[in-house]
């Protein structure tokens, strides 16, 4: 059992048992997690589906399965309900500096690139950003790389994600100490400031007006209309859905390069073939990632 499904099968036990959900239950609630999120939710993952559905459903007064259903498929109280819900269901594990190869690899490879070829202004994209950590990390590393230009371009981190609850943490910018650790010195001193009582920190003030976080859930990106970006990073994310919908995401967000825009992905995550229109950045190395050439 996942640290998560063990972590929820803990804190249930204290309220009494849920119902059972039988087999076309089970089929029901995949079938609409899968239709909102394209999240799968293998028959492995049963017991998860079942506790934080049943925790959530009990929370708000429902006993029910199939009443709780309904009521999330109807009217606006069941959207807001769906939002919960999905904050319940979907995996917010994250860390500063998750991926230093890959951190390295857009400052001292993307940006120099991007400079050189006349970019102004560097817009960076954090799909599926959590609780925001990425999200600073990019920021921070950025900040630190423009900085050494005699003109430093612009930049903008947007981090976006469907878990509301998450979006709110990273707009706060605020998080315990020990997650302090995985940022380098340097970097800590810089952009973090501890709160009082010593258990907390913030993100500082300067850092946190050059992001921003936005819902959005990425199976909507290749119909939203073009954001022009010049880094889209998009880790830990790909791992909850099945190869097609990993396909259609990844030429979903390809739309959203600019000519010599770069998207990173996770090592591991990669799809059959370069996504639409893109070829690897060879030079990546071990980096996944993928260059809309100029044309
Ligand atoms: C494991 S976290 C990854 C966080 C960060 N990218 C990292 O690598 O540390 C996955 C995030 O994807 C989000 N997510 C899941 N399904 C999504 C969807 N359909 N649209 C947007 N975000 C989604 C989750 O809410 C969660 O915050």
């Amino acid at each position: 059992m996942a640290v998560a499904d063990q972590q929820l099968a803990q804190s249930w036990q204290g309220l009494g048992a849920l119902p059972e959900m039988d087999d076309q239950q089970f089929a029901r609630w995949v079938d609409l997690l899968e239709r909102r999120t394209g999240m799968a939710m293998p028959s492995e993952r049963k017991s998860f589906l079942v506790t934080s559905v049943g925790l959530r459903m009990r929370e708000i007064g429902f006993d029910d399965f199939d009443a709780y259903y309904r009521h999330l498929v109807s009217g606006v109280a069941g959207n807001l309900e769906w939002a919960a819900l999905v904050d319940r269901l979907t995996v917010h594990e994250t860390r500063f500096f998750r991926d230093p190869c890959a951190v390295a690899y857009v400052v001292d490879q993307v940006l120099p690139r991007l400079v050189a070829a006349g970019s102004r202004e560097l817009n960076l994209w954090s799909v599926g950003c959590a609780t925001g950590e990425e999200v600073y990390t990019l920021a921070m590393a950025v900040a630190d790389a423009v900085s050494t230009y005699p003109e430093p371009p612009h930049f903008g981190v947007t981090g976006t994600d469907i878990s509301l609850h998450a979006l709110s943490v990273g707009r706060h910018g605020t998080y315990a100490r020990r997650r302090m650790h995985d940022i380098p010195q340097d970097k800590r001193e810089a952009y973090c400031e501890e709160l009082p009582g010593g258990n907390r920190f913030r993100v500082t003030g300067a850092l946190r007006r050059r992001v921003g976080f936005a819902q959005m859930n990425v199976l909507d990106a290749p119909r939203a209309p073009s954001l022009r970006m010049d880094v889209i990073y998009c880790q830990n994310l790909l791992i909850y859905f099945d190869q097609e919908r990993r396909r259609a995401i990844v030429d979903g967000l390809a739309r959203h390069l600019r000519p010599e825009g770069t998207l990173v992905l996770g090592a591991g995550e990669l799809v059959r073939g370069p996504p639409e229109g893109l070829v690897r950045a060879r030079e990546a190395g071990d980096v996944l990632a993928f260059r809309r050439p100029v044309q």
